[in-house]
C-alpha cells in the first residue's frame, strides 16, 4: 500500500510510520519540521503544514510524483492548548482547530477526487477519548476532537459507495512526549481565578500521559487494522480505566459524571 501519513515527525504519528513501514508499506509522511528527504528508515518525509492550503497542495503533488497512488491517509498532526474557557483565546481556539479539524478536512479534500478515480482507499483520522467526553483545560482541544468524530460519521457515510472506508483512531493516554510540545492559553497566569485547578488538572494529565500506554505498539495495532479487509469504524486504543471513563459518561446523568471528572481533575469539590 501506498500510505500518506500527517504528524509523523514525532509520538503516534512516527511510531504509525514506523510500524506500517516494518509491514511493508510505502510510506509518504509529512510534518512541518520534514525537509525534503527520503530516511534511512525508508519512510519519504515531505515538508506539510496542515494548515495552509498550499503546503497541503504541494505535498499532495510531490507525493504523487513519488507514487501516483494513495491506498490511505492516515491523520496524526495535532496540537494541544491548555486553558480553561474563560482564558483561551478565540486566536487559541482557532488555532488548534486550524490544526486538528481544518488540517484533517484539507487533506481529506486533496486524496479523496484520487481515492474515487482509483476506485477505493482508506482514511484514518486520529480523535481522542476527548473526542467523546469534556476534560476540564483542554476545552479548544476537545471542541476539534468532538468536530473530527461529527465529520468522520458523515465522510464515511458519503464515501462508503466509492470504495473509500474511514476508521477513527480513539487513543487514550500514551507516552508520546507531547507533553513537551503542547501549549498554554498566554493569558493564564497565577492571578486567575482558575490557577488552582489549572495547576491541578494540567497535573493530573501530564501525570496521565506520562504513565501512558506505549506509542509503538499503537502504531503496530493501527498498521493491523490498516490490513484488514474491512477497517472498524472506531477503533478505541485506551486503558481499561479510561475505556470506563467513556462508559459510564454514556450511561450516568450528565452532572453526576461532571462531578466525578471534576474530583479527577480538581482533587475537590
Ligand atoms: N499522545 C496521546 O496520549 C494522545 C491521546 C489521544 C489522541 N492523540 C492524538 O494523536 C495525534 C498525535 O499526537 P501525539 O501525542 O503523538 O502528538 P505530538 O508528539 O505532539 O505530535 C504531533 C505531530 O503533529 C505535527 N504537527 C503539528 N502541527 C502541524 C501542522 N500544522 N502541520 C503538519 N503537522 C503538524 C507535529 O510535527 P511538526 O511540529 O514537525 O509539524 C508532530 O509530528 C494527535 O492527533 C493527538 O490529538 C494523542
Amino acid at each position: 500500500m501506498v500510505v500518506w501519513i500527517t504528524g509523523a515527525s514525532s509520538g503516534l504519528g512516527l511510531a504509525t510510520a514506523k510500524a506500517l513501514r516494518a509491514a511493508g508499506h510505502t510510506v509518504i509522511a509529512g510534518a512541518r519540521s520534514f525537509r525534503e528527504e527520503t530516511g534511512a528508515d525508508g519512510i519519504l518525509r515531505l515538508p506539510l503544514d496542515v494548515t495552509s492550503e498550499d503546503s497541503v497542495r504541494e505535498f499532495a503533488a510531490k507525493a504523487q510524483a513519488l507514487s501516483p497512488r494513495v491506498d490511505a491517509l492516515i491523520q496524526c498532526a495535532g496540537i494541544l492548548v491548555l486553558g480553561p474557557c474563560e482564558v483561551t483565546s478565540a486566536e487559541e481556539y482557532r488555532r488548534v482547530m486550524d490544526t486538528d479539524f481544518l488540517g484533517m478536512v484539507r487533506m481529506n479534500r486533496a486524496a479523496l477526487p484520487l481515492m474515487r478515480a482509483q476506485g477505493g482507499g482508506r482514511i484514518v483520522l486520529f480523535s481522542s477519548i476527548n473526542g467523546l467526553l469534556g476534560i476540564p483545560c483542554q476545552s479548544a482541544y476537545t471542541a476539534a476532537k468532538h468536530a473530527v468524530e461529527g465529520y468522520a460519521e458523515c465522510l464515511q457515510m458519503e464515501t462508503r459507495r466509492f470504495g473509500i472506508q474511514v476508521c477513527l483512531v480513539e487513543p487514550g493516554d500514551h507516552r508520546s512526549g507531547s507533553q513537551h510540545t503542547r501549549h498554554h492559553a498566554a493569558a493564564m497566569d497565577e492571578a486567575s481565578p482558575y490557577w488552582a485547578d489549572y495547576r491541578s488538572a494540567t497535573h493530573v494529565i501530564d501525570r496521565d500521559e506520562r504513565g501512558g500506554s506505549d506509542p509503538d505498539r499503537l502504531g503496530r495495532k493501527v498498521a493491523r487494522v490498516l490490513a484488514r479487509r474491512r477497517m472498524p469504524v472506531r477503533l478505541r486504543i485506551a486503558s481499561p480505566d479510561q475505556h470506563l471513563a467513556v462508559f459510564l459518561h454514556d450511561l450516568l446523568p450528565p452532572g453526576l459524571n461532571g462531578l466525578i471528572l471534576r474530583k479527577y481533575y480538581f482533587g475537590k469539590e
